[in-house]
């Protein structure tokens, strides 16, 4: 599976904006990487608050990013090359600007009121807000907000622009599978489904505990009625159709993941889960992490996934900072090490654009430059409130904020990397001069040709893709050591997940014999009393 967030793909007419036709244009490189499957991100018509994740009208395409036609054009340029396409299902919430919205706010007695969710406000003297209840929202301040004075208040758990709709009104609901079924009888093969655990709520809206408070994305995730909407989902629309979903689980407890996975449940068909991605996160903030807690949330999920459910692999996507940062060193060869793990953990891989060739996180330095809601939003709540200095913010904010993943993809060391003719809508990163896909191509010692390599070598070998996991050596500091075996076909990967080299002694009765691919220059790194001598970052993976 491979990301693609249109608006900072490929611009194909000069406007600065990524579009449909840039993606047509640029099938060519997706395919000669090996990628059979797209997750396009939204490119429905929205105002942008969220980029695209505020839809204003479902059954129609964003004009920046082109037409109808543009959409069918590059979806059969898609078939003709085998690859399939899953587009993006944001339908925990609308924009305030989507038709339903624009006539619910006209007052209690509109026949669209229902569709979202509206409660009077507290009153009395001495309380803190008068909003229904204390739940946050994910961009800042309450998850209530008033349509006009005097009036209820409407939830979104996102920007005050991104209004909740009400699933347990049974016409929402076939409104939503409608529109489903308007992109799959265009030829779209499923779902990547927004904040999908969040669609039911408590309709008492009791005020979350101090302690719900550290998470509220865990009570969101836990309504009452999600499962019976998503098998419902399923029977009325996913059933009847050759789908492939996967939800984004955020506040999705380890417990709970199964839940939504297990084939037996008819829910969805795989999750999101966001615990290796973050574990070098608190918040806006970074944090010191270490590998065997990162080691053991993928035992867990292994686990988790039983014989009926099955998971996901991904190191980054548009919500997080560039993975060669966040969980590498920002090298070329912590770039392949991380390649080397999401391409060979038990999982439907989803790359991200742009981590084929290494992009990096861009050199921020104002937060003027940066465009992203949340990002603009915390610098409001944070630092113009006073609470805490610019100068603790902004670099915190340059390693974390989401518009990392965002800066335009890098084909070419030209103008622009390649990106647009025009002036791109976020700055694009200067190390575009040697990280990009045209350098990359025509090298073999590249990021992107390791990439190539090791997703050809994912795709010739069953044991990687269904192999059963098991990791050989949980506590070690440096070393992720994992095999992966099915029938006689066994395999066995080692990953220094240092810039430090390091002798590695495998455990006793784990042998291997030939290497299937390494990101070393010399494969003779086999010591006579059997340790490994491993370079910096460096991944193997070994037939045992
Ligand atoms: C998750 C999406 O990935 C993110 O980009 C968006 O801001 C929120 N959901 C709200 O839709």
């Amino acid at each position: 599976m491979y990301q693609i967030y249109p608006r900072s793909f490929a611009d194909s007419n000069g406007d600065g904006v990524g579009d449909l036709n840039g993606i047509t244009r640029h099938l060519d490189h997706l395919q000669r990487l090996g990628v059979t499957v797209v997750w396009l991100s939204p490119h429905f018509d929205s105002p942008n608050a969220d980029n695209g994740y505020d839809i204003r009208d479902y059954r129609k395409v964003l004009a920046q990013f082109g037409t109808m036609t543009d959409f069918d054009r590059m979806l059969a340029a898609m078939k003709k090359r085998g690859m399939r396409l899953i587009i993006d299902l944001v339908v925990n919430h609308t924009s305030d600007e989507h038709r339903w919205f624009v006539e619910a706010k006209k007052g209690a007695s509109n026949p669209y009121r229902d569709y979202y969710i509206w409660r009077p406000g507290k009153a009395g003297a001495g309380i803190a807000s008068s909003a229904p209840n204390n739940y946050p929202s994910f961009f800042g301040g309450s998850a209530w907000t008033q349509a006009r004075p005097g009036d209820d208040y409407y939830l979104h758990y996102f920007a005050v622009k991104q209004p909740d709709l009400n699933w347990d009104n049974r016409k929402v609901r076939s409104e939503i599978y409608d529109l489903m079924r308007f992109w799959l009888d265009k030829g779209v093969s499923g779902f990547r489904m927004d904040v999908i655990p969040f669609i039911s709520k408590d309709p008492a809206f009791p005020d979350l505990t101090t302690d719900q408070l550290q998470h509220p994305d865990r009570v969101y995730a836990d309504g009452p009625r999600v499962h019976d909407y998503l098998k419902e989902m399923r029977r009325e629309v996913l059933s009847k159709y050759d789908t492939m979903t996967v939800g984004e689980a955020v506040g999705v407890t380890p417990e709970k993941g199964p839940l939504f996975t297990d084939q037996t449940r008819g829910e969805l068909d795989m999750i999101f889960r966001f615990e290796g991605v973050n574990i070098g996160r608190d918040g806006w903030r970074t944090k010191a992490w270490s590998l065997p807690v990162l080691k053991r949330f993928y035992t867990d999920l292994d686990i988790s996934a039983g014989t009926s459910g099955w998971n996901t692999s991904f190191i980054g996507n548009h919500d997080k900072a560039r993975a060669i940062d966040a969980l590498g060193d920002g090298s070329p060869a912590s770039a392949k090490a991380l390649a080397t793990m999401m391409l060979t953990l038990r999982g439907t891989p989803f790359l991200y654009q742009g981590d084929e060739i290494g992009m990096t996180n861009y050199p921020w330095t104002d937060i003027g430059q940066f465009d992203d809601i949340a990002a603009r939003n915390l610098w409001r709540d944070q630092v113009l409130s006073g609470k805490v200095a610019p100068a603790e913010l902004l670099p915190e904010l340059a390693k974390t904020s989401r518009d990392n993943a965002r800066t335009p993809m890098q084909w070419t060391a030209g103008t622009a990397a390649g990106f647009t003719t025009g002036k791109p809508w976020l700055p694009v990163n200067p190390n575009h001069a040697t990280v990009n896909v045209a350098a990359e191509a025509a090298d073999p010692g590249s990021v992107l040709a390791y990439y190539r390599r090791m997703l050809a070598l994912r795709q010739t070998t069953p044991a990687l893709i269904y192999g059963a996991f098991h990791d050989v050596d949980p506590a070690h500091p440096q070393v992720f050591a994992y095999t992966r075996i099915m029938g006689a076909n066994r395999y066995l990967v080692v990953i220094n997940f240092s810039a430090r080299p390091v002798g590695y002694t495998l455990p006793a009765g784990i042998t291997p014999r030939a290497v299937a691919i390494t990101t070393a220059v010399s494969t003779g790194t086999t010591l006579p009393n059997g340790t490994l001598a491993l370079a910096p970052w460096q991944a193997s993976v070994y037939r045992m």
